[in-house]
């Protein structure tokens, strides 16, 4: 484990190890002498600042690039006015890209004042080459720049630029290695995310997933395990298994495993009191998940299940393998074994093509399952995928139209779910201190709600149960029932 390893020990006078982890080791001993003798110079360690625009997946990643900065002795700050700047980018929109692109504007003023300053680049953005094209041309001030195979090389990467002139780059078409054991740095004392697995194998039409994060891999059921272990040992209660497509788990291991296997096992792991995991992809979400679901008194009883459209014919141009009669049964089989259970799912608006029977019956999937909450979201056209390069794109003011309809229809259903949960008592894990009133903290219930509540700071990271009384739509006011 990381944690048993001390950097001090490492001879950086040797070759590099061209095993990992150890390689990686190395080059953390090494970054090591750079902040101190930044130290020595400025009376100060260097200041870094990690900001992610993605999932929970980039938010994990960029745990890990935090558990390194700090490791060889950054000191982690909010603000974006550090000696070191990393943005964990995504690109699943348009507009997740044009935000970084007006970001990197800022960096550049402040790098030139502060010339000593390094810019660095990384996740899924980074994976399309007319983005790398666009940097090497009109963004020579930027100092390192890699993608989503090789993160786990960031130490290296790092050190490289401290040695080396110009932009570093290093970027991997694809990977089937997976590096454990490389330092991690927890948002939360009390809840971590897990990944399970990298990468996806769907193509489904729209999404560019698949071309920057690469083909399906799984990690061994008993790296997971330990990690987890690891955690709860550390005091973490709640767990997010992180995928893709969970649901496929397992499939390409040397020895197969499936998704329910791994929950039961991890669900025997004690002091972990909460399971989440996200995502699921219907076509694969088989009966004995189902089943693990239903007898498990730790898996949440939250689903997320994303729909992406109501259309069977729509489902079939998208290439997600089942119709809006398999879905709506699906979630029939899923309400009835688990009674109660959350439901919240992702919707596209304006798939190329759609037309308004199709989006009718959109919502009349919304409708029929009544979800707690949904993300809907405007079709981005991403070069490179199927649905890029059809004709028939939904006009702008057309799709705007249908979003609000659905935003409408979704929010409604969404406050009559929660409404009747009103007066009832539920365990929330309490995660903060409210941030517009500090007499109140907040926390989640099982199935996701956010509630609020009177209490202290010293309620952090604990269950406790809450009576809702009161329902603001999406989240709740209570007060501790005991
Ligand atoms: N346009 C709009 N939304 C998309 N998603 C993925 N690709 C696109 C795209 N090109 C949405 C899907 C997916 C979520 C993570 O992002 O709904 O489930
Ligand atoms: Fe994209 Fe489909 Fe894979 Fe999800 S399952 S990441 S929507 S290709």
């Amino acid at each position: 484990m990381y944690n048993e390893i001390d950097l001090k020990q490492i001879n950086i006078n040797a070759s590099p190890p061209a095993e990992e982890p150890q390689r990686q080791y190395y080059f953390m001993a090494k970054c090591c002498q750079y902040t101190k003798q930044f130290f020595t110079g400025h009376g100060r360690f260097p200041t870094a600042h990690v900001q992610n625009y993605g999932c929970q997946m980039n938010a994990r990643d960029s745990e890990k690039l935090t558990g390194i900065l700090e490791a060889v002795g950054y000191e982690i700050v909010d603000s974006e006015e550090a000696d070191f700047v990393i943005y964990n980018t995504c690109t699943v929109r348009e507009n997740a890209n044009n935000k970084v692109w007006g970001r990197l504007g800022y960096l550049n003023t402040y790098k030139k004042k502060h010339p000593h300053m390094k810019i660095a680049l990384c996740g899924c953005m980074m994976q399309e080459a007319e983005v790398l094209e666009k940097l090497k041309k009109s963004y020579r001030f930027v100092d390192l720049v890699f993608g989503t195979h090789n993160i786990y090389k960031f130490a290296e990467l790092l050190h490289a630029t401290f040695v080396q002139e110009g932009m570093v780059i290093d970027i991997w078409k694809d990977t089937d290695k997976i590096v454990e054991d490389l330092p991690v740095e927890r948002k939360y004392k009390f809840k971590s995310g897990v990944n399970i697995m990298f990468g996806c194998n769907n193509f489904c039409s729209y999404c560019i997933v698949p071309y920057v994060r690469g083909r399906e891999r799984s990690r061994k059921p008993q790296d997971i395990l330990r990690e987890i272990e690891q955690l709860a040992a550390d005091g973490v209660v709640e767990i997010m298994l992180l995928g893709q497509n969970v649901n496929s788990y397992g499939k390409n291991l040397d020895v197969p495993v499936t998704f329910a296997q791994l929950l039961s096992d991890i669900e025997k792991i004690e002091g972990i009191e909460r399971i989440r995991f996200m995502t699921s992809h219907p076509k694969d979400l088989s009966d004995e998940l189902i089943a693990v679901m239903a007898k498990s008194s730790k898996i949440c009883h939250h689903l997320h299940l994303p729909l992406q459209s109501g259309s069977s014919r729509i489902l079939k141009e998208m290439n997600r393998h089942y119709d809006k009669e398999q879905y709506l049964a699906l979630v029939e089989r899923i309400r009835s074994a688990v009674p109660g259970i959350a439901l919240t799912t992702d919707i596209i608006v304006g798939f190329p093509g759609e037309t308004e029977e199709d989006f009718l019956e959109t919502l009349d999937v919304v409708r029929r399952v009544g979800y707690e909450s949904a993300f809907t979201f405007i079709y981005s056209k991403r070069t490179g995928t199927p649905a890029a390069t059809k004709s028939d794109q939904v006009p702008e003011n057309v799709v705007k139209e249908r979003f609000d309809r659905l935003l409408k229809e979704v929010q409604q259903h969404a406050t009559m779910r929660a409404n009747a949960l009103t007066g009832s008592v539920d365990e929330v894990l309490v995660e903060e201190v409210n941030e517009q009133d500090d007499t109140l903290v907040s926390g989640r219930l099982g199935n996701n709600f956010i509630v609020h509540f009177p209490g202290s700071r010293d309620l952090i990271g604990k269950i406790v149960k809450v009576k809702l009384n009161e329902c603001k739509g999406f989240y709740f006011y209570g007060e501790l029932a005991q």
